[in-house]
């Protein structure tokens, strides 16, 4: 080779060497603007890069709101609620007993979805002998599930299950209308060994008037799903199965205007044409109308439920039903959702919530104030830590994290006790 060819070849690296690294500059620089949005993955959805490491800490009392930039999927959340309020002394010198510290939730993962507004709420700490408040993090405005009034709570990989006991007008709603869902997505978690109706769409709460897109567990075994948009049908699981074996099952109904799918454990178990009936309601859980079409034993539901996620303008590809069905906890459960839509009806909506530390009894005249007990478990409560209790007498919980949501001492005189510490709210992401 002569040495102009190699000089040409070393000048041709160079000029590549330069202008990729102008490229990458230009891309550093417009980071956050979406013009330049990159995605390195299959997903046809605009990605735009991360912002640079940051943190939020909100500690007056009240409610702060924070919105979410470009780019970013998942934060770190530390969550302090307000300390317990110490009880008053007595002259004598019996001293008023100690609040106790307020929970600590910190949850290293929390999805999040860019351009959603959070509200921060930060817990007041508790005067003479009151509660300190609950410090939370949650979606601002979300669509709110009312639960049913018999409601118990468990926690399983993070998600809030639900147990439902086939009361007869004992169910969950959730609290926005939807005018004529066409395109819709229902996503249920389910655990039973009864017979019953897990959801449906009426246009009356109690549920009457019209109904249908009913999900159900029917006499033999089998998930079940129907519209009427005049005539009944449905999509029905095969007999493959009986899903009445008490085991956590995951049911998928979807529709796009013109078909009905049924999906259960992430497969696809039937399809037809349909389309539900025109009318305005509320997506109800733990009931369905009686529907002898659809063969159920009882209209209240019996058993638990979890993960329950329900959107009114999509319908779920197989890919995504499962990749929702491989999602091993609530924080994986919910990076997918939130990557399908930001607009889910979500019976366990995404939060971290620490609740307040409790107040200390006040002294007698020849008694101590009674000690307050430990505060409550924090959600999600795998990553809470209760705060302790105050001591009988006079000291407070010490605080678990910083010295945030400390529990106050009682006092020892007439004279008033001190302020429990406040909660706090932190926010970071790298
Ligand atoms: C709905 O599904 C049917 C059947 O698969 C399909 O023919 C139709 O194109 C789909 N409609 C929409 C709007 O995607
Ligand atoms: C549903 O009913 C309303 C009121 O009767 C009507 O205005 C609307 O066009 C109907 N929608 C469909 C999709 O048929
Ligand atoms: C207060 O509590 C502490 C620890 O339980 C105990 O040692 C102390 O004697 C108590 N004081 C009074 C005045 O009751
Ligand atoms: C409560 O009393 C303990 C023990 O006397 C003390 O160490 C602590 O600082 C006091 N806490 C507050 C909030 O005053």
């Amino acid at each position: 080779m002569n040495q102009v060819v190699i000089w040409v070849i070393v000048g041709l690296i160079f000029l590549l060497g330069v202008v990729g690294f102008l490229i990458f500059v230009s891309y550093k620089d417009h980071s956050s603007s979406s013009s330049s949005a990159s995605s390195s993955s299959a997903s046809s959805k605009k990605k735009a890069s991360p912002p640079s490491p940051g943190q939020i800490t909100y500690s007056s009392p009240g409610d702060h709101v924070w919105t979410c930039p470009d780019g970013l999927t998942s934060v770190d959340v530390k969550v302090v609620g307000g300390g317990g309020g110490g009880g008053s002394g007595w002259s004598t010198g019996e001293c008023g007993g100690g609040g106790s510290a307020a929970t600590y939730v910190h949850l290293k993962s929390m999805p999040v979805i860019p351009g959603t507004s959070y509200v921060a709420s930060v817990g007041k700490g508790g005067s003479a002998g009151e509660n300190g408040q609950s410090s939370g993090f949650y979606v601002k405005d979300k669509t709110t599930f009312v639960p049913p009034t018999s409601r118990s709570y468990l926690d399983s990989d993070g998600f809030t299950v639900f147990n439902f006991n086939a009361i007869t007008l004992d169910y969950g709603f959730f609290n926005r209308g939807v005018d004529n869902p066409t395109t819709f997505s229902v996503c249920a978690w389910f655990k039973s060994t009864s017979s019953s109706g897990i959801l449906e769409f009426s246009s009356i709460i109690p549920p009457s008037g019209s109904y249908d897109r009913i999900l159900c567990l029917s006499k033999n075994g089998k998930v079940k799903a129907g519209v009427n948009g005049g005539t009944s049908t449905s999509v029905v699981s095969t007999a493959d199965a009986n899903y009445l074996d008490g085991k956590w099952h995951f049911a998928v109904f979807t529709a796009n205007g013109s078909s009905i799918y049924l999906y259960v454990d992430g497969a696809l178990k039937d399809s037809t044409s349909g389309v539900g009936g025109n009318y305005s309601g509320h997506w109800i859980l733990g009931v369905t109308n009686p529907w002898n079409f659809l063969d159920v034993s009882n209209d209240y539901y019996t058993g638990l439920l979890k993960g329950v996620a329900i959107s009114n303008d999509v319908c779920l590809t197989a890919h995504q039903v499962s990749e929702l069905y491989g999602a091993s906890d609530f924080v994986k459960f919910q990076s997918v959702l939130n990557g399908i839509s930001s607009d889910w009806f979500q019976m366990d909506n995404p939060k971290v919530l620490a609740p307040g530390g409790s107040g200390g009894g006040n002294a007698g005249t020849e008694s101590p104030g009674s000690r307050a007990v430990p505060s409550l478990p924090g959600i999600p409560s795998a990553a809470s830590v209760e705060g302790s209790a105050g001591n009988g007498n006079s000291t407070g919980g010490s605080s678990l994290y910083e010295n945030y949501g400390a529990g106050a001492n009682g006092s020892c005189s007439s004279s008033p006790p001190s302020k429990a510490a406040d909660g706090v709210v932190i926010i970071s992401w790298n």
